[in-house]
């Protein structure tokens, strides 16, 4: 794994904006897995600017949601495919429709999951996952105790995730009990895993996922299992860590 510790929050976005976009400058159908919620917010107005710039091209770029609630519309605002239209799809100039979200209004939850499994390996396999993770270690809505080689699936919120995210919705009893999220055997099949995370209420999930044991207790500690893992996170995120010297080190010595 490798951990990149940057100087300010919004150099988080900047760095991993890079990555991406030399990503899709190798392979112009590039396949990208999209988080939402705030931490990716800097990658993705990064990339727009880019796009505005005339730098980069999405235009035949597709991708996949990480997850989406169950039982609200899709139009609703805190929905996460508004989310995907309006903070990427529109202002990365993507296709409409060329990025897919899970369906959280299925009559059949098991057959929709299923059929989101089938569309990511027909697109050939998401090329660079982007991350967030939850304050108790969640990646995706995979919470903890979650199967390590779970599949697409519908899963229960914990409260303290519900209460995080109360901040898109008018009240907590507007959010949803449920989602279905990408498995965390799903999410390791993505080519490279590039997590990104800000401020010190990530700091106790950003140590036990890079420093703690493999567990399902910190699902994101499954990262360790991949071999591409690049973890962009600020000063404050990696404030628990112990191993702080030498990730600095390799970045500044990296060949
Ligand atoms: C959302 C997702 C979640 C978030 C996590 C952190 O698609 O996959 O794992 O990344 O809940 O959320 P923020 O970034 O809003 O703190």
């Amino acid at each position: 794994m490798e951990v990149i510790i940057v100087d300010a929050a919004a150099d988080v976005g900047r760095m991993a904006a890079r990555i991406i976009a030399s990503t899709v400058s190798t392979k112009s159908a590039a396949v990208l897995g999209f988080a939402t919620g705030s931490s990716p917010a800097g990658i993705y107005s990064e990339l727009a600017a880019m796009v505005r710039d005339g730098a980069l091209d999405l235009s035949s770029t597709t991708g996949f949601a990480l997850d989406e609630y169950v039982g609200i519309p899709a139009g609703h605002p805190a929905s996460y495919a508004a989310f995907v239209q309006r903070d990427i799809v529109g202002p990365l100039k993507m296709r409409t429709g060329s990025v897919r979200v899970p369906d959280g209004n299925s009559a059949d939850h098991d057959r929709g999951c299923l059929e989101f499994e089938n569309k990511i390996s027909r697109a050939g396999g998401i090329d660079i996952q982007i991350l967030g993770i939850g304050a108790n270690g969640h990646i995706g809505f995979n919470e903890p105790t979650s199967s390590l080689k779970s599949r697409t699936r519908i899963k229960t919120l914990t409260q303290q995730t519900r209460t995080d995210n109360a901040r898109f919705f008018n009240s907590q009893n507007e959010v949803p009990t449920h989602c279905i999220t990408q498995g965390l055997g799903t999410i390791l099949e993505a080519k490279h895993l590039l997590l990104v995370a800000q401020g010190e209420q990530k700091a106790q999930a950003i140590a036990a996922a890079v420093e703690g044991p493999v567990s399902s207790r910190c699902p994101a500690s499954v990262l360790q299992f991949h071999n591409r893992a690049t973890v962009i996170i600020d000063g404050a995120a990696a404030g628990l860590l112990e191993l702080t010297d030498y990730y600095r080190h390799a970045f500044r010595s990296k060949p």
